[in-house]
């Protein structure tokens, strides 16, 4: 069947309807960032109903039976649906799968997931503040069964298991089995690489973090180093937030925040090149293609690549500091940073040391964090693990990845507020990110060659220029596995990171 005046009107009629979600999403997207920025603690409770009201009238839109209709209409029509990844046939591929799945939980399912959530999040709260995982138990199991039957009703391949159901949400294309073929190789690698820094007697110094350097100070130099990276200030802004995070509020406003410590201004530029790496990311979609999956990001995998090699790649490389080092010496003023060369600002900036805390993990250890909790929420959706056995197995696996004791279940399994939220399926994708990042990265390199010799002139324009072109343009046209195989030639896998981390940490080092 060839295009006909019918199937292309019901094209124009779905891409228009989307169109509107989206604003509308955008809409919520702005209440959302005030929330979080200028909003006094007052609005609390009327922010929520505006924000509940604004979901409410999406979902509506979205899982109508006429975008049903239209769907259907569409994909008969070779024309559009035939060429897997033209442009419309990409759109059609993304709205059906985002209708499948937003048409498939009852109800009272999604009512009393949500009911479930906020009370579990004031449970978990207080479970954690006192350090009390009893407390959390019953909540956690709910939260589980819930979760369970909300993987149920999205269904999964006869060959996977519920686990796939939940990534697809966030990962779409990606399984539990692919995770762990990836993810097994880098825990063997890592494991012991990591306990070989933590037992090295030469250490970087790691002075650098401990300089008091006045917030106003920082906020310049964050300016800088973003603006410098590619950061379209005309069509974005940075703003303070305790958590930091990346918000497109729409086409030609995608907003950052960060954070800044007085003794430890690293934090405050990590954080920052992290934020406007996912924000090149956003700035770079094609605006013409807004609410359209071609005009939208691949998975919070992909979007963490992007930010992680802003961060890590880039940011802590020498070449970057060698180009850094006058421009934080100048910007900051502060007499104390004399006396630090490039070469010992970089050293400081790639301290590698087990601790408890994911959020304040390093680059290396971070992903064992990670790793440990894939394998216990998969087993928890399993029934392999039962929830009062969590701390234990959390605390033995803790011990065996990172060779330390954990004290108490506050910097144990009671950290994280994602299950308390029922995110479960989501923490695998912080490491994807880094394994993209590198995987993308290496192949980068060989066809920029000076790149190195680009950062250590302060020019990061033809990394960005790559990333626009072979990724953020892209839009949702391949799945992140299938984008990783199309620009490396080769599957994810588990090589380029711990070349990347073994070829910067051993000299650090000296392993
Ligand atoms: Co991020």
């Amino acid at each position: 069947m060839t295009t006909t005046s019918a199937t292309n009107t019901a094209y124009k009629t779905l891409s228009k309807a989307m169109y509107n979600a989206a604003l509308l999403g955008s809409t919520a997207a702005l209440l959302g960032w005030e929330q979080e920025t200028y909003m006094p603690n007052g609005g609390r409770e009327h922010r929520a109903n505006q924000l509940a009201q604004l979901a409410g009238m999406t979902h509506k839109m979205i899982t109508a039976a006429e975008i049903g209709e239209l769907l259907s209409t569409s994909e008969a029509d070779a024309s559009l649906a035939g060429e897997p990844t033209s442009e419309s046939a990409v759109n059609l591929r993304e709205w059906r799968r985002a209708y499948d799945r937003a048409t498939k939980l009852p109800q009272s399912l999604v009512e009393e997931i949500t009911k479930t959530q906020s009370l579990s999040q004031g449970e978990w709260a207080k479970a954690r503040a006192e350090s009390d995982f009893s407390r959390f138990q019953p909540w956690l199991e709910k939260i589980l069964d819930l979760t369970r039957q909300k993987a149920e009703c999205y269904g999964y391949p006869s060959d996977g298991e519920p686990y796939d159901a939940l990534l697809e949400e966030y990962e779409p294309g990606a399984t539990a089995a692919q995770i762990e073929r990836i993810f097994t190789p880098l825990r063997d690698r890592l494991t012991p690489f990591v306990a070989e820094i933590a037992a090295s007697t030469s250490k970087p110094a790691g002075v650098l973090h401990e300089i008091q350097i006045p917030k106003e100070d920082q906020k310049a130099l964050s300016r800088f180093v973003s603006e410098s990276l590619g950061f379209d200030f005309g069509r974005g802004r940075i703003d303070e937030t305790t958590h930091p995070f990346c918000s497109t509020v729409g086409i030609g406003d995608t907003r950052i925040t960060t954070r800044y410590r007085d003794d430890n201004f690293a934090d405050a530029l990590g954080s920052t090149m992290h934020e406007t790496g996912h924000a090149i990311y956003e700035q770079g979609l094609r605006g013409e293609c807004f609410g359209m999956p071609m005009g939208s990001t691949v998975s919070l995998g992909i979007h963490e690549s992007q930010s992680r090699m802003w961060e890590n790649q880039v940011g802590r490389s020498i070449a970057f500091w060698e180009w850094f080092a006058p421009h934080a010496k100048r910007i900051l003023g502060v007499p104390a940073l004399d006396a630090f060369t490039a070469e010992r600002m970089y050293r400081d900036a790639n301290i590698v040391e087990p601790s408890y805390i994911r959020v304040e993990a390093d680059e290396a250890t971070y992903n064992m964090h990670i790793m440990l909790r894939f394998e216990l929420e998969r087993a928890l959706l399993r029934g392999d693990l039962s929830v009062k056995d969590l701390p234990a197995a959390w605390n033995r696996k803790f011990k065996e990845y990172l060779g330390i004791d954990v004290p108490d279940d506050r910097r144990g399994c009671l950290q994280d507020v994602h299950w308390a939220f029922g995110l479960m399926g989501y923490f695998p994708t912080y490491t994807l990110g880094n394994l993209y990042s590198a995987q993308f990265f290496e192949t980068i390199k060989e066809q920029i060659p000076d790149l190195d010799d680009q950062f250590r002139r302060g020019e990061f324009s033809d990394l960005k220029s790559w990333l626009n072109q072979h990724i953020h343009r892209q839009g949702m046209r391949y799945h992140a596995g299938d984008l990783c195989t199309h620009l490396t030639g080769k599957e994810l896998g588990a090589d380029p990171l711990m070349r990347h981390l073994e070829g910067k940490l051993r000299p650090i080092y000296g392993i």
